[in-house]
C-alpha cells in the first residue's frame, strides 16, 4: 500500500477517527455551530473523505463541503458512500501546490485538514497561513505526525529505524523539503505569528496486538524508507523488520504513533472571543 492509496486511507480511517483530540474537535465544532445553522467547509487533501465523516456529525445541520485532491481516483471514492441528510459535497480537482487560492475561494467558513502538514514544505505552509489568514478563516488540521513512535516491546534498532523514517518524513512529498515532524509545531507558530488563538492535543494511535494490518503495514513502510534513506543497513533493516513481525504474529506488539491536532481561529471573532486561547498539551513534549 503506498502513503496515498485508497487501500490505506481506509485501513487507517478508524484509527483516525479514534485518535481525533477531543478538546480540539469540542473546540472546532462550537466555533462552527456559534457561526449559524449553515457551514461552508473545505478540505484540503481530502483523499477518501475521512474527515467529512470524522467530523459532519459535529457540525451544524446544513453543510456544504469542497473535498480537494490532486488525485482523480481518491476524489471518486471520496463521499461516494451513503449519503448525509443536510450535507452537501462538490469534490475538486486541484493541485495544491499549484492552485490553493482557487480551493479557498467561494463561500467558506472552516478550512480542514488531516494527515497533510506533514507533507508540506515551510514554504507552501506560509502560503497557506497568509491565505486563510487573509480570507480570516478557522483552520482545523488533523493528525500531523509528530516523529514519536514507540514500541512494546522494544528492539535494539528501533530508534535508529525510527530515527532513519523520521528523515525520509522531511524528503519532498511534491510540496518541496517536507516539514515532517516539525511540521505541528511550525504550524502553531505560523499561525500565531498571524495572530490567530491556536488550541492543540495529542491524537497518537495506539496500536494494539489485534491491529495486526495496520502495524504490519506500518512496520514494512517504516523499513523501506529507512533503508530508503540510506540511515540503516538492508541486514539490519530486514533484520529489525523480522523481529517485528515476528513479536506482532506472537501477539505481543504494542505501537504508539504521535500525532498533533491543532483548532486555529482567528482572533477578534465573537466565537473566538468567547473561547480562550487554549493548548491541551504541547507537540512536542
Ligand atoms: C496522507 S493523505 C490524507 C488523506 C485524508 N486527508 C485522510 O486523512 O485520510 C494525503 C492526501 O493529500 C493529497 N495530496 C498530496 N499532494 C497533493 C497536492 N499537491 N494537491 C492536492 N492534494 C494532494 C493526497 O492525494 C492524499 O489524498
Amino acid at each position: 500500500m503506498s502513503g496515498f492509496s485508497a487501500e490505506w486511507l481506509a485501513l487507517r480511517e478508524p484509527y483516525d477517527g479514534r485518535a481525533r483530540n477531543r478538546d480540539v474537535l469540542d473546540a472546532v465544532a462550537a466555533v462552527a455551530v456559534a457561526a449559524g445553522d449553515a457551514v461552508g467547509v473545505v478540505d484540503l487533501g481530502c483523499g477518501i473523505g475521512s474527515t467529512l465523516r470524522a467530523i459532519a456529525p459535529r457540525l451544524p445541520a446544513r453543510q456544504d463541503w469542497r473535498l480537494v485532491d490532486n488525485d482523480l481516483s481518491l476524489l471518486a471514492r471520496a463521499a461516494a458512500g451513503k449519503k448525509m441528510p443536510g450535507v452537501a459535497v462538490t469534490r475538486i480537482p486541484v493541485d495544491l501546490t499549484r492552485d490553493l487560492e482557487a480551493a479557498l475561494d467561494g463561500p467558506v467558513n472552516l478550512v480542514t485538514a488531516s494527515a497533510l502538514l506533514d507533507l508540506v514544505s515551510a514554504d507552501w505552509l506560509e502560503r497557506l497561513v497568509v491565505e486563510v489568514a487573509a480570507r480570516r478563516l478557522p483552520f482545523y488540521a488533523a493528525l500531523t505526525y509528530d516523529g514519536r513512535v514507540t514500541f512494546d516491546p522494544p528492539d535494539p534498532l528501533d530508534a535508529a529505524v525510527i530515527a532513519a523514517v523520521n528523515l525520509h518524513q522531511g524528503t519532498d512529498k511534491g510540496f518541496g523539503p517536507a516539514l515532517g515532524p516539525r511540521a505541528a509545531e511550525a504550524a502553531i507558530a505560523r499561525f500565531e505569528a498571524a495572530g490567530y488563538a491556536v488550541m492543540h492535543g495529542r491524537s497518537d494511535w495506539r496500536l494494539l496486538p489485534r491491529d495486526h494490518e495496520i502495524q504490519r503495514e506500518l512496520l514494512a513502510g517504516w523499513a523501506g524508507a529507512a533503508r530508503e534513506i540510506g540511515a540503516v543497513s538492508l541486514p539490519d533493516a530486514a533484520a529489525w523488520l523480522t523481529r517485528r513481525r515476528d513479536l506482532l504474529a506472537a501477539g505481543r506488539s504494542i505501537v504508539t504513533v504521535g500525532h498533533v491536532d491543532i483548532f486555529a481561529r482567528p482572533m477578534g471573532t465573537r466565537a473566538a472571543e468567547r473561547s480562550q486561547s487554549k493548548s491541551t498539551s504541547s507537540p512536542s513534549g
